[in-house]
């Protein structure tokens, strides 16, 4: 993809490559496209779009402010055993392409999920009830939201394609650990302590 939209730049300037969702997130042709137009000088601009991340927050109405957001790659974190913390909502890119880089369309089988739900158990309760999503605003393609306990995820093998993400809600919110921070936060007298004019 890359080396089209650079053979694209050096014969008829100038080119838009676009992607689906924000260029930037989860996509690798756009780091090589800097790579490679860094080495030959050539001017690279690209805009924000909207990702399937900020469709994922519309479909299950939540505000990463609240208790935070962790999201990965599904084959990365288990390759780097990322530690994950079950107090904080969790997004699953890539969930259907788990433990390859090779792009397939072919149906899993369920040994692909073994590892995954091993990894997973070491965080969350086998019955711990996680949804898998493809969002959509289309009504031509309504979404598919598929809920179940995580330690049964290799059942739905055949149903996770390579559109969809899983998301793992948080086990419990986490409590105030900083009791004497928590309490100066409605303080005007600690508000003009830490500004200059309030
Ligand atoms: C290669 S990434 C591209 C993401 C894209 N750049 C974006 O910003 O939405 C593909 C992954 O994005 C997520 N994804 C893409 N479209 C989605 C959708 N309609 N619903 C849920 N997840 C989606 C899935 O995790 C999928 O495996």
């Amino acid at each position: 993809m890359a080396a089209s939209v650079i053979d694209g730049a050096l014969g008829h300037p100038p080119v838009v490559f676009a992607l689906y969702g924000h260029p930037l997130v989860f996509a690798y042709p756009p780091f090589q496209l800097y790579q490679a137009a860094m080495a030959l000088k050539l001017q690279v601009k690209t805009l924000p779009g909207i990702s399937a991340f900020d469709s994922l927050l519309v479909q299950l109405r939540i505000d990463p402010s609240v208790q935070g957001i962790q999201m990965y790659e599904a084959t990365d974190l288990l390759v780097r055993r990322r530690p994950l913390q079950p107090d904080v909502p969790c997004f699953v890119w890539q969930i259907g392409s788990l433990e390859t880089v090779i792009f397939s369309k072919a149906k899993s089988k369920p040994e692909r999920f073994h590892r995954f739900r091993n990894y997973i158990l070491n965080f969350y309760p086998s019955n711990h009830e996680v949804i898998v999503l493809h969002v959509s605003d289309s009504r031509a393609h309504p979404p598919q939201v598929i809920a179940f306990p995580i330690g049964e995820i290799a059942a739905y093998a055949e149903d996770l394609h390579q559109g969809m993400t899983l998301y793992i809600p948080p086990l419990a919110p986490r409590g105030v650990q900083d009791q004497e921070l928590a309490d100066k936060l409605t303080s005007l007298q600690h508000l003009k302590m830490i500004s200059f004019h309030v």
